[in-house]
């Protein structure tokens, strides 16, 4: 350790604990001698021993079926937005354009800048909602995104600030009445565009709410109020390659019906697939500590209830890394299935180990998945939460979790 002429540490003594805590930006940090540990190893070894196993062979052989649905000829944009629903934008991205996407889409402009960095090629579709100041689109020219402007401002926005003729898109409100230029404006917009040197019109695209109803009249309405737009157009010789309306749910509702020359669906992608499997493979971690409980006195304060016999065992996992939204209220350990003991703190959670009293230090514990004969589901998960959908699940789990991704 150094010291300057005030007698202070420019060097900050070694950090007790788990070192992996501040990685991976420690170099300016760190002391020499742990620059080195990071240096030898990946610094995810380092972590707390939480997993997030991730079944690439379900996304790859739902973007298969989508491919089979929609057909060569349809471009099939897959959407890897938020972090590929939690999976991991890089590999997920690498997935889908393996098992038969024509390009991705997405929503944040540091997600394309971080597939460029990884060396994914193709297409990609950035949705409205960018910010479209200089440096923004500067960044859109240089990643070779193709922005999608969801309004004459956003247009004029954009325009202001590009330098040469690049393939936009243009996002349609036809129902969802969130972003979108209004059907009915939309034609003479376009026009306009046509006479820009900065603007080539690519994709028209449009997200349409679906609500529940057999007869889907709403949802024919949306596409009718699209298709009206696409038809003008076409009536007045101006030509847009591609059209993209139909989404997950659309597609599961109408099969072909409301296909046009683009889809662009994201939830059915990361979804379970048709075997019920679901990318979401595991989550699992190991125990702590198991220890009885002998306790007499303050019973009554103990953050658990207190019984006779009471095993209480520990496992670093907790809501810091996502638990508290991960769990159906069990754990599995030695083949068995034993409860929680109270919700899970910042980053350990407790479990009841009294009907496995031989479990021990360094024992797998699975939150999610299968161990030997037993299992807890993801969709097991989603019932014990309340949550809505299956495939947001994956967005629960913190960055802290290690991910480890069976290959397609
Ligand atoms: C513009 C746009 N296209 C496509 C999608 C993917 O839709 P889905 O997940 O319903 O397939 C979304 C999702 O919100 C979207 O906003």
């Amino acid at each position: 350790m150094t010291t300057d002429p005030r007698g202070m540490s420019t060097v900050p003594a070694p950090l007790p604990g788990n070192i992996a805590a501040c990685a991976p930006a420690a170099d300016a940090f760190l002391p020499a001698p742990l620059v080195g540990v990071l240096a030898e190893h990946d610094h995810r070894s380092l972590a707390r021993p939480n997993i997030f196993e991730i079944d690439l062979g379900v996304v790859a052989r739902n973007t298969a079926r989508v491919r089979t649905l929609v057909g060569p000829r349809t471009f099939f944009f897959a959407t890897v937005k938020a972090n590929a629903y939690g999976y991991g934008i890089v590999p997920g991205a690498r997935t889908v354009l393996a098992a038969g996407a024509d390009a991705l889409s997405l929503a944040n402009l540091d997600d394309a800048a971080l597939l460029r960095d990884a060396g994914v090629g193709g297409p990609i579709l950035l949705y409205a909602g960018a910010m479209l100041d200089r440096a923004a689109v500067r960044a859109m020219e240089a990643l070779d995104v193709i922005p999608s402007l969801w309004s004459e401002e956003a247009v004029d926005a954009y325009l202001a600030h590009a330098t040469r003729r690049r393939r936009i898109a243009l996002k349609i409100e036809v129902g969802p009445e969130r972003l979108g230029i209004a059907a009915e404006r939309t034609v003479e917009l376009v026009r306009r565009l046509r006479e820009h040197p900065h603007a080539d019109v690519y994709l028209l695209h449009c997200h349409p709410t679906v609500v529940a109803d057999p007869t889907h009249a709403a949802l024919d309405w949306q596409y009718r109020r699209f298709e009206s737009v696409l038809r003008s157009l076409e009536r007045e010789g101006i030509t847009v390659p591609l059209a993209a309306m139909a989404s997950s749910r659309v597609m599961a509702m109408t099969g072909r019906a409301m296909i046009l020359s683009a889809v662009d669906p994201g939830a059915s992608v990361f979804a379970a697939d048709a075997d019920g499997r679901t990318p979401f493979h595991a989550l699992r971690t190991r125990l702590l500590q198991a220890r009885a409980i002998t306790r007499t006195e303050y019973v009554e304060d103990s953050p658990i209830p207190l019984r006779p016999g009471l095993r209480v065992g520990v496992i670093p996992i907790g809501y810091s890394d996502g638990m508290a939204r991960l769990h159906a209220g069990a754990v599995l350990i030695r083949g068995r299935r034993v409860p929680l003991l109270s919700p899970p703190s910042l980053e350990y959670t407790r479990i009841d180990l009294t009907d496995v009293p031989d479990a021990a230090l360094g024992d797998e514990v699975v939150i999610i998945g299968r161990q030997g004969a037993v299992a807890i589901s993801a969709e097991d998960v989603r019932q014990a939460q309340g949550a809505s959908r299956v495939q947001d699940l994956a967005l629960e789990v913190r960055a802290s979790v290690v991910r480890h991704y069976r290959a397609a």
